[in-house]
């Protein structure tokens, strides 16, 4: 059977020829002459206009019943249709229901995110996941083919590893035959020993991280891809990100473009990112976000806020009263989705009008010596239309490895690229401390055992170098490109502190 299947995507070669697709029931619209069934192969939809005179009695009345997501194949007339989904209509001729499905748990209407993620086996098939896997698949793809395109080998980094390598407090301990091991949080320690056999390099696998927070940011396992490169300065290595991200956001425009549409991603911004990136200091930041600037930025930013509020509670009101009195059913199934709509968007706007006092009286009173938290990321990106790299944090607040700055000691070589427009950080990376007694100093100062790092030391012992690099989170990339709002809905499987459900 599978060599007579023909994708939907390929029925614009197959015009006016007899076809058989296979795939699943996305919609039904049963008549009593005709039904049209929109059919989803994981290539595209196609309407299939089935008449009753053209099968069989008992075949019509089958495929009458038939719910969402039965699977089935399905044969006939190929035509070009402008007006039909994927401008394509099947003619049918013929059909075999394999699986007729039964009150299919995911509905159009909008369920919970809770719900989803509970049916995500069967919620994979939904549109939304479904865009998002396909430009995860192309974000993969551009992620590798920059790094092949442009000198760098790839080095496989364990997934089991004895040493800590970003901090103590997010490790997943594993009982490795009596000893303990951990999941890794990085590839860089290992990609550094590889980055001193090639020159260039990168690792492109699972991280994990156990991290015991819910927010929309954060999975406990991710996927990280990680250059590392000697013989480079920090200048180089911001200069290496911002032709990298370029090149991706540039492919997925290309090669994506439908599913950003259906997504509802802000496209006209993602067109705007070319290098230059911005470049601040984290001093400069912290200093943007105690400006007098900012707060009026802030506080322009509530006002806004109550606006749309307003206008969002009159559309709502308006659409009861009309729902009141509509009598069709089709007018009502259109009220009570817009209105499903607009109270989600409510309720969004009601926690960004919470929090945008807790995020500016943050910023007030923020104190230089402190990491950036997600909120004071996600105003200076507010602020900027392209990426913007914070460099030089202060050294108390960052990790062991980061290289200390010659000029001021108090700071390190280091940067976070943060993604515009309000979605704050998707890189990490610095400069690596490559003089064997600083790093010696920073272990013992992190409370780390000297003796697990001696591997690590002896690269600084035997033919030290310059080198640094970075790493940018897929799931964090992908909801900056989508506009998802939240980073679950970037991976296929999440794994957050919730319980793991399969
Ligand atoms: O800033 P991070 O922790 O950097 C490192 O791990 C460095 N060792 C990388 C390097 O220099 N080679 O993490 C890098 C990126 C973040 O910017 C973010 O995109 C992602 O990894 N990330 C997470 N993504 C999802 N969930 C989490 N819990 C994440 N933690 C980090």
């Amino acid at each position: 059977m599978p060599n007579e299947i023909t994708r939907i995507s390929e029925l614009k070669n197959n015009v006016d020829q007899i076809r058989t697709i296979g795939g699943w029931v996305y919609h039904s619209r049963p008549g009593g002459k005709v039904i049209f069934l929109v059919v989803r192969d994981g290539s595209g939809l196609c309407q299939c206009v089935i008449e009753k005179e053209k099968i069989s009695e008992e075949l019509f009345a089958q495929l009458k019943k038939l719910g969402t997501e039965s699977s089935l194949t399905i044969t006939g007339l190929v035509k070009k249709d402008d007006r039909s989904v994927g401008g394509y209509e099947l003619a049918v001729s013929d059909a075999k229901v394999l699986c007729e499905s039964v009150d299919y748990p995911i509905t159009p209407k909008q369920h919970g995110i809770d719900f989803l993620q509970k049916n995500r086996h069967l919620h994979l098939r939904s549109q939304t996941p479904w865009c998002i896997g396909k430009i995860r698949h192309t974000l993969v793809n551009a992620i590798r083919q920059f790094f092949n395109d442009n000198g760098f080998t790839l080095i496989d980094t364990p997934i089991l590893t004895g040493i800590i390598g970003e901090e103590a407090g997010s490790l997943f301990n594993v009982d490795y035959f009596g000893d303990t091991a951990f999941m890794t949080q990085t590839g860089q320690l290992h990609l550094e020993c590889a980055a001193l056999s090639y020159g260039k390099v990168y690792c492109f696998g699972p991280t994990f991280r156990a991290e015991k927070s819910k927010t929309r940011r954060h999975l406990t396992e991710f996927w990280m891809v990680e250059p590392e490169v000697a013989f480079i300065d920090l200048p180089g290595l911001l200069e290496i990100a911002e032709n990298f991200v370029s090149f991706i956001v540039q492919k997925v425009l290309r090669d994506n473009r439908a599913e950003l549409e259906t997504l509802g991603a802000n496209i006209a911004a993602l067109e705007k990112i070319t290098p230059p990136f911005y470049r601040l200091t984290y001093t400069q930041a912290s200093e943007i976000l105690t400006s007098k600037k900012t707060q009026d930025f802030l506080a322009n930013q509530l006002n806004e806020f109550k606006a749309a509020k307003q206008e969002i509670e009159n559309k709502i009101v308006a659409l009861e009263t009309e729902a009141k009195d509509a009598v069709k059913q089709w007018r009502q199934d259109k009220i009570a989705s817009e209105l499903i709509d607009l109270r989600s968007e409510l309720a969004e706007l009601e926690t960004k009008i919470e929090n945008n006092p807790k995020h500016a009286k943050l910023a007030a009173e923020f104190q230089w010596g402190k990491d950036l938290g997600g909120s004071d990321e996600t105003i200076i990106s507010l602020m900027h239309d392209k990426p913007i790299f914070v460099t030089h944090y202060p050294r108390e607040a960052k990790a062991f490895y980061m290289k200390q700055d010659d000029e001021n000691p108090k700071v390190v070589r280091n940067f976070d690229m943060l993604a515009p427009l309000g979605f704050g950080e998707i890189i990490g990376g610095s400069m690596r401390e490559d003089s064997l007694d600083n790093l010696m100093d920073k272990i013992k100062e992190h409370g780390y055992k000297l003796e697990n790092y001696q591997w690590y030391l002896d690269l600084r012992r035997y033919g030290s170098v310059p080198h640094g690099g970075f790493g940018l989170g897929v799931e964090r990339t992908l909801a900056w490109l989508t506009g998802e709002k939240h980073i679950r809905q970037c991976i296929a499987f999440p794994r957050m502190m919730d319980k793991i459900l399969l």
